[in-house]
């Protein structure tokens, strides 16, 4: 049996973040929450404490670094959800984690683990530059390092479904866009934060390999199946009652070049057992 650990989910207000806090409380160990914004009482996770701490504070170590010592006093496993989409926000992947890993060695932090994205660093795309740079600053941290690589989350594709996200023009044309000739492998943030929360125990999932840092390790999940994005959105449409027409949109640019070339697909790590009909109708 694990003993009982203290964990600091940084990003643990987020849609992952939350989810590694739940399943570590369940599991007995004392979570703290690290993030800018103290999630409302409906949002925060009973027995909890929340840390107000910007990454990305412009005082350089000055608050956000006396906030994160605080914060990390005492902690025994870092977990990293953080993330930022804008090129400003970004940064948190980069000078947040490097900032994240001084206060980690600082504070003696005996395990870090980072939420990364499967095959990261095979795409020429500035957010996975970031996220492979986010796994290399936190595996520098002194502390034994795991990297969780996931495939897409099942919400993924509600950045195009719900709002139209990068293909948005086409969403206001009263269409449901997905991009054109890709499949993905979506996983349930219950089946990440599994995984998470077993890698801040030590025991992360099998098949890890070593890297990117001396005492660190890669582990890649992915959902428990390959699905057409035309296939998903079909699903997505009846279980919200819509009747918009599902319609294959080229996504430009390289990461759309990565999801056709099934650079985001890793066949041989089906880790999640939640589908994505079952997340639809849960
Ligand atoms: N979406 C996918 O399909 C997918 C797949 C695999 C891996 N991932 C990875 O999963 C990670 C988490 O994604 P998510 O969708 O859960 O993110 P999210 O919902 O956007 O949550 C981001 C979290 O980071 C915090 N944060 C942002 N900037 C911060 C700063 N400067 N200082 C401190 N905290 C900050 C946010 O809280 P505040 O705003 O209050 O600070 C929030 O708690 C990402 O790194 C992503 O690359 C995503």
């Amino acid at each position: 049996m694990t003993s009982r650990l203290s964990i600091a989910v940084v990003g643990g207000t987020g849609a992952a973040g939350r989810a590694v806090v739940q399943e570590a409380v369940s599991r007995g160990h004392v979570a703290r929450v690290l993030s800018r914004h103290a999630p409302d009482d409906a949002a925060r996770v009973p027995g909890t404490t929340h840390h107000r701490v910007d990454l990305l504070g412009d005082d350089g170590a000055g608050v956000a670094g006396d906030a994160l010592d605080t914060a990390l006093a005492g902690v025994d496993v870092v977990v990293d959800t953080t993330n930022g989409q804008s090129p400003t926000a970004m940064k948190v992947l980069t000078v947040g984690a490097s900032r994240l890993a001084t206060a980690a060695r600082r504070a003696g932090v005996g395990r870090v683990v980072v939420l990364s994205i499967a095959n990261a660093d095979q795409a020429d795309y500035g957010y996975y530059r970031a996220k492979v740079e986010q796994e290399r600053l936190l595996a520098g941290a002194g502390a034994a390092t795991t990297v969780v690589r996931a495939t897409q989350f099942h919400e993924f594709l509600e950045l195009f479904l719900g709002h139209g996200g990068r293909l948005g023009r086409w969403a206001r044309l009263g269409v449901l866009p997905v991009p054109r000739g890709a499949r993905f492998q979506p996983i349930a943030l219950v089946d990440v934060a599994r995984a998470l929360v077993d890698a801040a125990e030590g025991h992360a999932p099998a098949g890890g390999v070593p890297g990117p840092g001396p005492d660190a390790t890669t582990v890649t999940i992915g959902g428990p199946e390959i699905l057409d994005a035309r296939d998903m959105a079909r699903a997505w449409r009846a279980a919200h009652g819509s009747r918009r027409p599902v319609v294959g949109v080229p996504l430009p640019g390289p990461l759309g070049d990565f999801f056709r070339g099934g650079g985001n697909l890793v066949p041989d790590r089906r880790w999640g057992t939640v589908t994505y009909r079952e997340w639809l109708t849960s």
